[in-house]
């Protein structure tokens, strides 16, 4: 199969989706970017401080672990990328690392961005600290008081952080926040976490992101000899899922499945499942799929997990769908929180609530089917625990 996807993509648009939808002062800006990120990130120099970085930084490789009591519970073969065992503990720090690059050529001396989870604000504020540059991350309040120990790690790591109260005071409202930030402050550069916004951020996260599945494809090779059935990840804007799936889409055989969140249900409002729900509309910067209200307009998300909790999606993933080469399914809280239990007990991996929507979708999808699968682990728990 050959998609779009497969190339460079150097407009930024995925079939119909994507594009840069941003206000004049911007629009400059993030075309020099684009320009930077395709004429940089693939040199030979470049690469070779990312992948050092990687390895010696950030810990990468990241395990392949065959998970052997979760397989026998499942009744399939169950493989976990080991994305939690990076140095801050989740998969966001391999984008954070490679834009940090770009932002350090680029001679930038304040880095923005936006958090949900706190995953990504702890990883941005930490590749700030490794280049000694000032570092602003907004968060809305809800996920303030949902993930109080990233908050206090971003602030230990010398990043300030803003509570954003606007709307629900979750990821939404942060990126709204960093964006407005941003067209007032362009000198600063805008470390964006997932594979959404305007061009050329959802192809320059999905570019750092993919070491994930380039890892797991060789790994999985020589663990055992071939290809996977079945490839799982969680979905939030994307970043995650994308960095596993890029490097399988061409093979036709390995079957791709996203998990969303599907909060308290699809046919309830307090959802986040935008690739089961969402219509087409222009949303932070780029035309993809988007929550809305009954006049059409977007509206809020709802996920127990903070990650997730995001009315939008990266245009790639809208694109992957309509072409249906990737199956979009949506996890409630209930199975999320069930999942995380039971890979903790089996396991003695206690994952974060967002990959424990992969876990929960691969229990499901392959009860006693005997299939070889790989659910990406997208980060640890630790920020989950008192709460869940
Ligand atoms: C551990 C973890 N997994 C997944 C996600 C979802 O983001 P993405 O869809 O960009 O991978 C987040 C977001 O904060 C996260 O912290």
């Amino acid at each position: 199969m050959t998609t779009q996807t497969q190339q460079q993509n150097k407009n930024g648009y995925f079939g119909e989706f994507g594009g840069a939808f941003v206000p004049p002062v911007l629009e400059n800006k993030l075309k020099d970017l684009a320009n930077f990120f395709f004429k940089t990130a693939f040199t030979e120099e470049f690469e070779k401080e990312f992948i050092h970085l990687l390895k010696t930084y950030v810990g990468r490789p990241s395990p392949l672990y065959y998970a052997k009591r979760l397989s026998e519970h499942i009744g399939s073969k169950i493989y976990l990328k080991r994305e939690d065992l990076n140095h801050t503990g989740a998969h966001k720090i391999n984008n954070t690392i490679g834009q940090i690059l770009l932002a350090k050529r680029l001679g930038a001396t304040q880095i923005l961005a936006e958090t949900g989870a706190g995953q990504h604000g702890v990883a941005t504020a930490t590749a700030a600290a490794l280049f000694g540059i000032k570092c602003k991350v907004f968060m809305g309040a809800e996920d303030v008081e949902r993930q109080k120990l990233n908050v206090n790690r971003m602030e230990l790591l010398g990043a300030e952080v803003v509570s954003i109260d606007a709307g629900q005071g979750t990821l939404k409202d942060a990126v709204d926040a960093a964006l407005g930030y941003y067209i007032e402050h362009p000198d600063a550069y805008y470390l964006l976490g997932s594979a959404v916004g305007p061009h050329p951020y959802p192809t320059m996260v999905a570019h750092f992101q993919s070491i994930i599945g380039k890892e797991a494809r060789k790994q999985f090779l020589e663990a055992e000899g071939k290809l996977p059935d079945s490839i799982v990840a969680c979905i939030g804007g994307g970043s995650n899922a994308i960095g596993l799936f890029k490097e399988f889409i061409p093979d036709e055989n390995v079957k791709i499945y996203a998990a969303e969140g599907a909060g308290e249900g699809l046919d309830t409002k307090r959802t986040a499942a935008t690739l089961n729900l969402g219509k087409r509309m222009i949303f932070q910067g780029s035309d993809s799929l988007c929550l809305t209200d009954e006049d059409g307009n977007p509206t809020g998300s709802y996920s127990i997990a903070a990650g997730l909790d995001y009315p939008g999606i990266g245009p790639e993933h809208a694109y992957l769908k309509e072409i249906k080469r990737v199956e979009y399914h949506a996890i409630t809280d209930r199975e999320a929180v069930n999942a995380f239990k039971l890979i903790s007990e089996k396991e003695g991996i206690i994952p974060a609530i967002e990959s424990s929507h992969a876990v929960a979708l691969a229990a499901k999808l392959f009860k006693n089917k005997s299939e070889t699968v790989i659910i990406n682990l997208s980060g640890r728990g630790d920020k989950d625990v008192e709460r869940l």
